[in-house]
């Protein structure tokens, strides 16, 4: 691998994203560009390979599957900033460069007696990607803190602040999720709350509140404590065990349609919280009802903990994950007549 270096960047030939994705599967980008100046962008989008419109960004790669080597340049920002920008007292707005970890945001969000990011304590990844997906987890969206998101508009070349309603944000959606090709989210500007108001609706949380003692008004710092206890406990760490999390979104679909589903599945959970006439339905049990839950195909399996979580016991490509995925999809379509659709970006493959 050789390597050149100017101020702002750093670019890297040939370089392995092996522990760069947190499935842990090989693969090499044919050029690498790690960024610790925004200011750099401009001049560096001036040159053809990060033009290209298969520039991959790259954050922690924990939800991308790389099903082939990516064709083009791959840039990753280490810028790692959180700066406050307003505070009244009662709600402040605080800028977090893409780059910071986002635990490591929620933390500092926590220890300086902001809340509203709780809930959201313990996703692995990054500030920048955040509102890509617009991360959700236990009964919270990241949305409902985002301010503005800053990015670099590859089209135009120049920075944009997009407010929250221009993000077009739904669950597990957002803009940038649908224009890969043009932003490159910089920072996230957050605004949030010095009052706490705690959501607990999600199943679980207040069942691990009184089993850590807490049995008053939860602190937001107990909430988290909550969190990352029942994720500790439910999903595999991608450090012992490659797994990008959830690898399908849970579906959506018409309301008479879940109707249906459950006059023969009496045990089907839905959910209410698709909207008046759609109900989301649970990928996991549709998956572990279909025998998935802790299959494996040599190195590719399915979680025996999740069913939503495929795993890379050790050697697994992109693709043998990506076939199994393909089987799973399969298979829950034969059964329940529903479509699965991936959650996390794929590399090098249509889905
Ligand atoms: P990457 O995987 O590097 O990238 C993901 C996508 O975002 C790619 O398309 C990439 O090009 C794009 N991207 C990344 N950074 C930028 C940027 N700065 N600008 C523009 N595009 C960018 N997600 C949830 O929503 N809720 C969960 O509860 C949850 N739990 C998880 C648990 C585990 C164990 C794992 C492994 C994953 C989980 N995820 C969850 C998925 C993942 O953590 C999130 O989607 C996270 O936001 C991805 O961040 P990342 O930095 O790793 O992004
Ligand atoms: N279930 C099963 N089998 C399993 C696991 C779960 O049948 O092996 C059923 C149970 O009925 C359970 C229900 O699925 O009650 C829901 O399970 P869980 O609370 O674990 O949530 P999920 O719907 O599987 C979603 C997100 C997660 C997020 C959790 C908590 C999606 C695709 N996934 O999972 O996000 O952490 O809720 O809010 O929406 C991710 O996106 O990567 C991710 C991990």
């Amino acid at each position: 691998m050789s390597q050149a270096s100017a101020p702002g960047y750093r670019i890297s030939e040939h370089a392995r994203l092996d522990a760069r994705n947190t499935f842990g599967v090989r693969a090499r980008a044919p050029m690498l560009v790690e960024v610790n100046d925004t200011a750099a962008l401009p001049e560096l989008f001036g040159y053809a390979m990060l033009r290209a419109p298969d520039l991959l960004i790259l954050g922690g790669g924990s939800n991308l599957l790389l099903a082939a080597d990516p064709p083009g340049a791959v840039l990753s920002l280490e810028t790692r900033t959180i700066r406050p920008l307003a505070d009244d007292g009662d709600t402040a707005i605080v800028r977090a460069d893409a780059g910071v970890i986002w635990h490591d945001f929620v933390l500092w969000t926590l220890g300086h007696g902001l809340t509203g990011l709780e809930n959201l304590a313990l996703i692995p990844g990054t500030v920048g990607a955040a509102p890509i997906q617009n991360i959700g987890a236990y009964g919270v969206e990241v949305r409902e803190s985002v301010h503005v998101v800053e990015a670099f508009d590859r089209k135009h070349r120049g920075f944009v602040r997009l407010a929250a309603s221009e993000c077009a944000f739904g669950y597990r959606d957002s803009l940038f999720k649908h224009q890969p090709e043009r932003y490159l989210v910089t920072a996230v500007e957050f605004r949030l709350s010095r009052r706490f108001r705690p959501r607990l609706d999600y199943a679980g949380i207040p069942e691990e509140l009184r089993a850590m003692g807490v049995t008053d008004t939860p602190r937001a710092a107990q909430v988290a404590e909550a969190v990352i206890r029942i994720r500790r406990r439910k999903l595999p760490d991608p450090a012992v065990l490659g797994n990008a999390g959830s690898f399908f979104k849970n579906p959506i679909v018409p309301t008479a349609q879940a109707e249906a589903l459950l006059a023969v599945n009496p045990g089907m959970p839905v959910f209410r919280s698709a909207g008046a006439d759609r109900r989301k339905l649970s990928a996991a049990w549709l998956i572990e009802q279909c025998g998935w839950k802790g299959h494996r195909d040599g190195d590719a399996g399915v979680s025996a903990q999740h069913a939503l979580v495929l795993v890379n016991h050790g050697q697994a490509s992109g693709q043998d994950l990506l076939a199994l995925a393909r089987r799973i999809t399969a298979s829950v379509h034969d059964r329940f007549g529903v479509a699965l659709e991936p959650e996390p970006r794929i590399i090098g493959a249509t889905w």
